[in-house]
């Protein structure tokens, strides 16, 4: 009988990839998926270690595994726990001694290890580890990709970070800053390709600091990568994230006005519209200096629109530092946007500095500028009602007959089936905007669609 896997993700898109890699290539040794951790016999959590709650999450839930795994013995079945991710490799060891019930922790580049850490487990007891950063890359480990296939795919190209934001674990976590050679990242394109995608995602911590090697020996930016993929049959749009300021160099803006997959849409993270707050940060860039990288983007492409990560409450934000937030907010305007509280995270210089802010401030500053970054996302919603926009159909809807996809600006919508199957790039009217959704028809189609 087939041995069956529950995996629960939290976190990032990178994650969210590391869970597909991990479950394919525990499917090459048998593993097929279940839908809860009651019909599992391994359960593993992908973790995230960026905020305090994320973390926390991880041992609630280990808690109720645990409670589950003693059901388990007393029927004389075992359940096998796993812990991946970020917290994996931020506590290692430290994880193995404070839930000692926990069979394999494993970090971000070592999973490709765990069918290993399976076979030996069999043959001895007791917690196995792999949070070190192998000489060998997981990604020339990993078995091709398999698994579903989606029409919109993610595509990890770049991991790590050498930024070192001083609020940030991820250059901890997830060590240093690599880049996939193009060859290989192609080889995968073209391989999701033939599974189903339509859409890729390229992801990395800092995607846009990309430079693999290329065919020719040399380093590739990110926007030759682009435009190498924008030419493979089949690919009807692509996007990237996450973007750092910083690394949005000339010819990488420019590619928004030469691709035409390149969905016009960026996630661009400012977390702060004060300079001294940057700087605490250290960012690398001040609020003017990220205002001008937006008019370049939208003068050679107006209709791009722009989503963004905030911080609230970074020590020594000041009650002016956080209103030169929210007058960013207002200069530039958003479609979409993630904002939190500072969360101080072990071992960052952020967590030791002076100035914490109350809790109860930060509350209020993060109420205010979500009101606003709502407000403008809700107008951003309404002023496509009406329009006529290209939706990349990804599957069914909630209802019979009715199909689910995403405009370029990466907006949910549901349309009746209207002919149109998952894959197709459909022209669609917007007839109605919803709190978490838009609903369309297909350009020419009479019936309207139930969100
Ligand atoms: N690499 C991306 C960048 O440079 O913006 C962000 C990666 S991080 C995983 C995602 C977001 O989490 C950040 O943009 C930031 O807004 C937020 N974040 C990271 N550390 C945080 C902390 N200590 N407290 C609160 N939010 C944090
Ligand atoms: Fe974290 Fe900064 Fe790196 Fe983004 S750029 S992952 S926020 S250190
Ligand atoms: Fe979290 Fe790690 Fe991603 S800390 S946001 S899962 S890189």
């Amino acid at each position: 009988m087939s041995k069956r896997l529950f995996i629960r993700t939290y976190g990032c898109q990178m994650n969210v990839y590391d869970s597909e890699r991990i479950a394919e290539s525990l499917a090459v040794h048998g593993w097929s998926r279940a839908s809860s951790p009651e019909e599992a016999d391994l359960v593993l959590l992908n973790t995230c270690h960026v905020r305090e709650k994320a973390a926390e999450k991880v041992y609630s839930e280990l808690g109720r595994l645990k409670r589950l795994r003693e059901r388990r013995a007393a029927e004389g079945k075992e359940l096998l726990l796993a812990v991946a991710g970020c917290v994996a490799q931020a506590e290692g060891a430290a994880m193995l001694e404070r839930a000692p019930f926990v069979d394999f922790v494993v970090g971000p580049q070592a999973y490709h290890r765990l069918p290993e850490l399976l076979a030996r487990r069999e043959r001895a007891r007791g917690g196995q580890l792999a949070t070190d950063f192998p000489v060998e890359s997981k990604f020339d480990e990993l078995p091709e990709r398999s698994g579903e296939g989606r029409v919109s795919a993610y595509l990890s190209v770049q991991e790590g970070c050498d930024k070192f934001c001083t609020f940030c674990v991820v250059p901890y976590t997830r060590g240093a800053e690599t880049s996939r050679p193009v060859r290989a990242v192609l080889e995968e394109a073209r391989r999701l390709i033939e599974l189903g995608a339509r859409e890729l995602v390229l992801l990395g911590q800092n995607v846009n600091a990309y430079h693999g090697e290329g065919p020719d020996g040399r380093s590739w930016s990110l926007a030759r990568l682009l435009e190498a993929l924008a030419e493979l049959p089949g690919l009807v749009r692509l996007r990237y994230t996450t973007s750092h300021p910083k690394d949005m160099d000339e010819d990488l803006v420019r590619a928004h006005a030469r691709i035409p997959q390149l969905a016009p849409y960026l996630h661009l993270p400012v977390q702060s519209g004060s300079d001294r707050v940057l700087a605490a940060m250290n960012r690398g860039y001040t609020a003017d200096e990220y205002r001008r990288i937006v008019d370049r983007l939208r003068a050679l492409r107006p209709d791009i629109a722009l989503s963004s990560d905030f911080i609230v409450g970074f020590p020594g934000e000041s009650e002016a530092d956080f209103e030169a937030t929210l007058r960013l907010v207002e200069d530039v305007g958003f479609a979409q946007a993630y904002s939190f509280k500072f969360s101080p995270r072990p071992g960052t210089p952020a967590a030791a500095m002076r100035g914490q802010i109350k809790e109860s401030v930060k509350a209020e500053r993060l109420a205010r500028l979500q009101a606003l970054l709502q407000a403008q996302a809700d107008a951003f919603n309404r002023a496509t009602v009406g329009r006529t926009l290209e939706v990349l159909i990804e599957g069914e809807g909630r209802y019979p007959g009715q199909l689910r996809g995403r405009t370029p600006y990466q907006q949910p919508v549901h349309l009746p089936a209207d002919g149109l199957s998952p894959g197709d790039l459909a022209l669609v009217t917007i007839v109605a905007s919803h709190p978490h959704s838009l609903a369309g028809r297909r350009a020419g189609a009479e019936r309207e669609c139930r969100a």
